[in-house]
Order: structure tokens, then sequence, then C-alpha cells
């Protein structure tokens, strides 16, 4: 099985994409999981498409969400929303058209996300289903919010047990939804 963890955040020591990484440590040998970042998408722009096409970058992680069983979203939260550059990518990754539902229509989706603060994601991750049902995603029931995660990640890449248990719930769930 295979599945593809998408974090929407661009920044070096991310908790999402520590988290992203997380869920393919604990989710091997099982489930093999391919972590993406969202580096080199340009700006959705119509007239870039129509004079340049679909960009590599995002044709690539086309490529790796439709040979995934799993799709999961990584999301940080950003003023109660998932952060514009997921969006972006989300918006591009629907272009053109029909390409939306070879990507999206029917594929397993989870959806994550960390915060430091108390809430887990819980309002990026509220909004994000409105968008991720648009695109026809089947989206798994269960959630994983991780809330105070700089508590939760230690230096040198060691995390809370609390965490990892955290982790290995959802991942139960979601490789008993992906089937
Ligand atoms: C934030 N942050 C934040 N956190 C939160 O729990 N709710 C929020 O609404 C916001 N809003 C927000 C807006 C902007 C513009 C920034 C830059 C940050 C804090 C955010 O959760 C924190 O920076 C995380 O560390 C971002 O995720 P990564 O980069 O660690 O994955």
């Amino acid at each position: 099985m295979q599945w593809i963890a998408i974090s929407g955040s661009l920044r070096k020591d991310s908790f999402n994409t520590r988290l992203a990484h997380l869920i393919a440590d604990r989710a091997s040998p099982e489930v093999s999981v391919s972590v993406q970042t969202l580096h080199g998408i340009p700006l959705y722009d119509g007239d870039l498409e129509a004079s340049s096409g679909i960009p590599a970058a995002v044709e690539s992680l086309r490529s790796h969400i439709k040979a995934a069983d799993g799709l999961i979203i990584v999301t940080p939260e950003y003023n109660a929303s998932m952060p514009g550059v997921l969006k972006n990518a989300l918006d591009w990754l629907t272009r053109p058209g029909d390409e939306m539902k070879p990507t999206f229509g029917g594929r397993p989706t989870g959806l994550v996300g960390a915060t430091p603060g108390a809430w887990g994601t819980a309002f990026a991750q509220a909004g994000a289903l409105i968008n991720l049902r648009q695109l026809g995603c089947h989206l798994h029931p269960g959630y994983l919010r991780v809330s105070r995660a700089g508590d939760l990640f230690g230096d040198g890449g060691s995390v809370e047990q609390k965490l990892a248990s955290q982790v290995d719930r959802w991942i139960e769930s979601f490789r008993a939804f992906t089937g």
C-alpha cells in the first residue's frame, strides 16, 4: 500500500513536515508513504497556464497522488485557514479541468495538521474539508489534530510518546479506511 503526505508548509523546520515524516516512519513497512512539499509551485495564474501549461512541479505532484492509495493533506493553520501555498497547489492540481476527477475523485483522503497553539489546526481542517469535498475526495472521518507541537516534537528528531501514540491510532484508522 502506498500513501502520499503533502505538507502545506515551506518552512525548513516545519512541524507539519515533521508530522508527515512521522506518519511515514510509523506507517512503514506496511505502508510506503511519499512525503512531498510544495516548493517550486508558482502562484496560479491563468495567463501562465495558457502560455506555458501546467508547471512541472504540479505534474510531478499529480503523478504521486495518482499512484497513491491514500492522500494525506498535512495542513498548518494560518489565520484559521489552510495556508495560501496549499490552496494554491490544490487549485493548480484541478487544472486543466478534466484532470480534477482522475486526481482527486473518490481518492481516500485524510486531513491532519500540527500547530504550536491549542486547537490543533481544527479551524484550518474544518475549512479544508469544504475544499476537498468540492474536489471529490473520499474523506476519512477520523482526524489528527496536533496541539502544542513545540512540546511534542523534540530536538534532533525526537517525539514525545503521547504524539507517537496519537499518530499510531490515526494511521490504524486510515489504513482501515484506505483498505
Ligand atoms: C500562524 N499560526 C497560527 N496557529 C494557529 O494555531 N492558528 C492560527 O490561526 C495561526 N495563524 C497564523 C498565521 C500566520 C500568517 C502564521 C505565519 C502563523 C502559527 C502557526 O501554527 C505556526 O507558525 C506553525 O509553526 C506553522 O506550521 P509549520 O510551518 O511549523 O508547519
